[in-house]
């Protein structure tokens, strides 16, 4: 079992064990890849402030998230093609985030469907919701969601059109694999990966079966998802599927404070600043550095929650001093769900726990609520 200390250790094994065309899929952004390197590197701009002589016993992480309970402020973002990281990677995440006592998203694009993980998981999950031009499909994954008692339903808004990622066009990237002189090279040097999927019970793309033709590879996607989602989709649209769901309403993909104001307005139980992890829109500003000006517009009337770049406890602690109630995690768990499997999604967990932990406790902090930017050292100008 090799000695695991820091989320980069995961991604190290997740880039050995898993399918090039997978891991080169979780670890990419769109275009010049800009957004998606500056989401870390802003994090590591952001210094913490060093306090001494202060108590630090009974600390707490503990929190909540739209009312629900929750082990430290983190989430497992939903991650499409999660599957293929490895096999049962859907089914294996949901049970590392209940044990653990921190929520997990299930994605549209997932490879398990709803009705998988809700009977192979311990907990109630959220459920990410693609909005498609199908109104009747929609209708039915909504029911779906319903019926596997999913918790709270996260509408992306970022994602009605795809960024485009060169890796993988470039490297062919499917579900499953196609299989070419290259993936069968790669695929040997991954067996164990091959027989796991070989052994796996699940349909691929099992929420949107009926509607997966022509998803399964990069050069298809594209068309796919412009075929598939709703350009349309809009505010109204937004307020009716609050409607249509009735239950807890979460808005990601929200990067602009005036967008922030209307989810306010459409009744949103909370929203996630994000840039869909430097996956969409190159040239976007990070979260971190949006953060502020949001939580200026909204903060007193919704909750808001941030991803894009969280690696370490240390960014948590970065992002809840700068005002957000919690986070989502999304290539840190799928980084420990390549290496390891469930007890790497585990691992991933009890890293950045950890990291929160102590982190707090040298800044003189012993609960996450008190979190602020009286923490915080912020270069001038920076937001
Ligand atoms: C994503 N993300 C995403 N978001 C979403 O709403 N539905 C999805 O299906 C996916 N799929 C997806 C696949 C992969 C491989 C990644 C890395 C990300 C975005 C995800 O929910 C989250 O916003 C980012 O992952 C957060 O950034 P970090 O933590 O990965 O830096």
């Amino acid at each position: 079992m090799p000695v695991i200390t820091c989320i980069d250790d995961l991604k190290r094994l997740h880039k050995a064990r898993t399918p090039k065309m997978f891991y080169d899929y979780a670890e990419s952004g769109s275009w010049t890849e800009q957004t998606f390197r500056e989401n870390t590197t802003d994090f590591a701009q952001i210094r913490l402030r060093q306090k001494v002589a202060v108590d630090m016993t009974n600390r707490s992480t503990r929190t909540t998230m739209i009312g629900q309970d929750i082990a430290m402020p983190v989430a497992l973002a939903p991650v499409g093609l999660t599957g293929m990281q490895h096999a049962d990677g859907e089914i294996l995440a949901a049970r590392a985030a209940a044990r653990f006592g921190v929520p997990f998203t299930l994605s549209t694009m997932s490879i398990c469907s709803i009705e998988d993980v809700a009977a192979h998981s311990p907990a109630p999950f959220w459920f990410q919701l693609y909005v498609m031009r199908d109104e009747d499909f929609v209708r039915r994954l909504i029911e779906r969601a319903k019926a596997a008692n999913c918790s709270a339903l996260v509408l992306t808004l970022d994602l009605q059109i795809l960024g485009q990622r060169h890796k993988d066009l470039k490297n062919g990237l499917s579900a499953p694999p196609k299989l070419t002189p290259a993936t069968i090279a790669d695929l040997a040097t991954r067996w164990r990966w091959g027989l796991g999927m070989l052994g796996t019970k699940r349909r691929f793309f099992g929420n949107i079966v009926g509607h997966a033709k022509g998803v399964a590879d990069a050069s298809s996607l594209s068309s796919w998802t412009a075929e598939q989602f709703d350009p349309q989709l809009d505010w109204g649209k937004i307020a009716k599927l609050k409607e249509m769901w009735g239950g807890k309403l979460i808005l990601k993909g929200i990067l602009d404070a005036d967008d922030a104001r209307k989810a306010a307005e459409v009744g949103a139980d909370a929203i996630v600043v994000s840039n869909h992890g430097g996956r969409q829109l190159d040239g976007a500003l990070s979260s971190i550095r949006m953060l502020p000006q949001i939580v200026d517009a909204v903060g007193d009337r919704v909750e808001i929650h941030l991803d894009s770049g969280i690696r370490s406890g240390q960014d948590v602690l970065k992002a809840l001093a700068l005002g957000a109630r919690s986070t989502y995690i999304g290539r840190a768990f799928l980084h420990g769900l390549g290496a390891m499997g469930e007890a790497g999604v585990t691992a991933a967990l009890e890293v950045i726990r950890k990291e929160l932990d102590v982190s707090m406790a040298l800044c003189g902090e012993r609960d996450a609520h008190n979190l602020g930017r009286h923490n915080l050292l912020i270069p001038e100008g920076f937001f």
